[in-house]
This record gives C-alpha cells, structure tokens and sequence, in this order.
C-alpha cells in the first residue's frame, strides 16, 4: 500500500480547524450572491489569488471579511456540512471544529440561527455518514475577557452540545493571562478547554496556557521546542499539540516545510496530532497535511500510525468511543 493510501485509510481525528476557514472559494461567491454582499473579487481565481499572507494578522484580516458572509441557519449548515463530507471522504471517523461565534454575533445575527444550522450539520453527519463531531466555541483573544465570560455564561443552554472552549486569534500583544478567569470558569463548569499558543508567541506563552490556563490540548505550540526544559515537562505531562503544517508554512511561522518541527516534536516525545486549521485558505485539507510532511520530513508509517493514533486519544469524545475506532 502506497503511504498516500495508508493515510487514506487510517482512522483518524481532527481537532484543530476552524468552521468559517473552510470557506471554499466557489461556497465564497455563492454565499456572497445569495446574500447580497458585495466582494472585492469575481472569479474563485482572484479569490485565490488574494490569499498571500505575510503573518497571522494579515490573515486573519481576509478570516473576519469571509465570517460576513455567513447570515442564516442555511448558511451556517451548508458550511459545516461540506467540511463534514470532505473530512469523511478523507478518512476522518471524528471532527471538532471551532466557531467564531464572537465575530457573527457582534454582527447582530442570532445565537440559535448560528448554532442551530452548524449543530444540524454535525448531526447530519453523524447519521449520514457515521463520523462524529464535536463543536468547540473559538474565543477571540483580541476581545476583552468579561466578553467571552459573558458567552461562556450565555451558552449554558446549550452545554451538552459544547465540546469545549478555545482561544484564538492575534496572539502577539494578547498573552494567555489575559484569560486566567475565563479559563478558571471554564474549568468549574466542568468544559473541555484548549488555546492557541506559541504559533506566532513564544515559549512562554505555552508555558503560562498550560501553567495559568490548565488547558486540556495546546493549539499549534511550535515554539515550546525553544525551550527543552518546557518540552521535557509537556512531553512528560502527555498534554496534546494540535499542530497545523500548512498552515504554519502559509503564515511564514515555518520558512519551509523541511524545517517544520513537526517531526522533532515526535521524537522529543510530545504528544503531536496534525490538523488543518484553515484549509480553504492554506491549500490543504487534513491529509494533504499528512501527505506533505510525510514527503518534507520523511515520515513514515510508523511516524503516521503514531499521529493518527494520538489524534484518537487527544479527542474529546468518550472513551467506548474513541476505543472502538483504536
Ligand atoms: N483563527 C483562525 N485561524 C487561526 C490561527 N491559525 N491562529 C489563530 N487564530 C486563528
Ligand atoms: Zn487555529
């Protein structure tokens, strides 16, 4: 079996995506001619054409114009459930996904209109397709923290449906302390909890989320390998990284994929899944991910079996179900 076919096949789980960075460029103009909202762009290839980043902000910039193309439940399901389909087409038995729920509620759309066409599509999913899922809400960090306090208690209906809570967002200027009492309250709800960190920050980003926010997972964490005393602790601690190759390749976190750390974070022990954070926006879906560090970093298919499996055991979901799938 060719290692293409072998990441094809192996079950598997994503954990680290972003709902409305799945915009598919031809979903981009449909979404813009059903609602009436004008682009700065006519064809999927000039669409394609602007997506040139030189950083996270720069990116991000392009994310929040394409979250106001999102306005009803239909547009919110249809999103999720093409992201579902393609992640079932490539092997995925589980996906949790993020949803920026701050940028489309400060636009006046309606919480039950947001969560009731993304939540509809996860349970489509389920039964269509037999692949879980699990929604996770992505705090924005460049917001003020009584904000996502304010959220996290708005949600309380809805907490069954909740996997966890995340944070993400401009990283530099916004450290993990500034959301110390939102992720406490987090924790006496009884959440799931993971943040962004050490993408664009540094090491002691990661550090104080795992020190002050006692996070479940860490989102990217490239920048912990700049600190061997911090590895030597998470790699001991079993925390796991979400860590998003194409991504940091199209944000110049990385200057190639060659030099990802990906495969050194393996073998320092650390508890690595490959995820696709954005993947209409970084060229690549969660194995063309596997695919290209496989052939960058020269991975094989014990180094796969291993991010799969890890995958599985990172997830949020109960164990009968994450051990029927091992
Ligand atoms: N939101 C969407 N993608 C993100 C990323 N790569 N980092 C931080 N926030 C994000
Ligand atoms: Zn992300």
């Amino acid at each position: 079996m060719s290692l293409n076919a072998f990441i094809q096949s192996i079950p598997k789980a994503e954990l680290h995506m972003h709902l409305e960075g799945a915009i598919e460029p031809a979903l981009m103009l449909e979404l813009a001619d059903r609602n009436g909202v004008s682009l700065p762009w006519q064809s999927e290839a000039q669409i394609k054409e602007a997506y040139r980043f030189t950083d996270l902000q720069s990116f991000l910039d392009l994310f929040y114009q394409g979250c106001k193309l999102l306005i009803t439940r239909e547009d919110f399901h249809d999103l999720t459930r093409a992201y579902y389909q393609r992640a079932h087409r490539d092997g995925i038995v589980h996906a949790e996904v993020f949803l920026s729920l701050q940028s489309h509620l400060t636009r006046g759309i309606a919480l039950d209109t947001i969560l009731d066409g993304v939540l509809s599509a996860i349970d489509d999913a389920a039964r269509t397709d037999q692949i879980s899922g699990g929604l996770l809400i992505g705090i924005q960090r460049h917001r003020p923290e009584d904000d996502a306090i304010a959220l996290l208690e708005r949600l309380h209906p809805w907490r069954d449906r909740i996997a966890g809570f995340g944070l993400g967002g401009a990283e530099r200027g916004n450290p993990p302390a500034k959301f110390a009492r939102f992720f406490a309250r987090c924790k006496e709800l009884g959440y799931r909890t993971t943040a962004h960190a050490g993408e664009e920050g540094p090491a002691e980003y990661v550090r104080d989320t795992v020190h002050i926010l006692k996070v479940h997972r860490i989102d990217h964490g490239n920048a912990a390998m700049n600190d061997p005393e911090l590895v030597r602790e998470l790699a001991a601690s079993k925390i796991p990284f979400t860590v998003c190759p194409l991504s940091n390749l199209k944000l110049n976190v990385v200057a190639s994929l060659e030099s990802h750390p990906l495969r050194a974070m393996l073998e320092a022990g650390l508890h690595v899944t490959v995820n696709s954070d954005d993947p209409a926006f970084f060229g690549g879906y969660l194995n063309e991910n596997l695919i290209a560090c496989a052939d960058a970093l020269e991975l094989d298919v014990n180094h796969l079996h291993r991010l799969a499996h890890n995958s599985l055991t990172a997830a949020f979901m109960p164990a009968a179900q994450r051990d029927s799938h091992l």
